[in-house]
């Protein structure tokens, strides 16, 4: 089941200086910030009201948030939905012919259970499903 919008994730250059837009020009809150090392990435948590922004610095240009940027620059990166029975989902989309990324789970920020959806079968968006 979906649940919410869990966050919506944005490529960005320098932390530091996207957080001087988002914090300290837009007045949002930082909860956290985070290295995921598997995924070569820095990330900071922006909660909006019941969803948040995850700012993405890229720590290794050949990491995937390395690749995207150099390939399209900073911006919109991925929404994340929330679901329930995260492993049945990815089940039924594969049957139902949706490429994805990762076939089983994998740990993303704050601990939560994330697998990520192919492009090329969503429109051209980035999907992450998630799981708490
Ligand atoms: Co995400």
């Amino acid at each position: 089941m979906f649940e919410k919008i869990d966050h919506i994730g944005i490529a960005v250059r320098d932390l530091d200086r996207a957080l001087r837009f988002y914090r300290d020009q837009l007045g949002l809150e930082l909860k956290e910030i985070e290295e995921v090392d598997e995924q070569k990435v820095k990330i900071a948590m922006v909660p909006v009201s019941e969803s948040k922004l995850e700012l993405l610095e890229s720590t290794d240009p050949a990491g995937p948030v390395g690749k995207f940027i150099a390939k399209k620059g900073e911006g919109f990166h991925h929404i994340s939905f929330r679901v329930s029975g995260l492993e049945d989902k990815l089940k039924r989309l594969k049957e139902q012919g949706v490429e994805l990324i990762d076939h089983e789970p994998r740990y993303g920020a704050g601990g939560a259970k994330v697998a990520f959806l192919h492009p090329r079968s969503t429109g051209g968006i980035l999907i992450e499903l998630c799981e708490h």
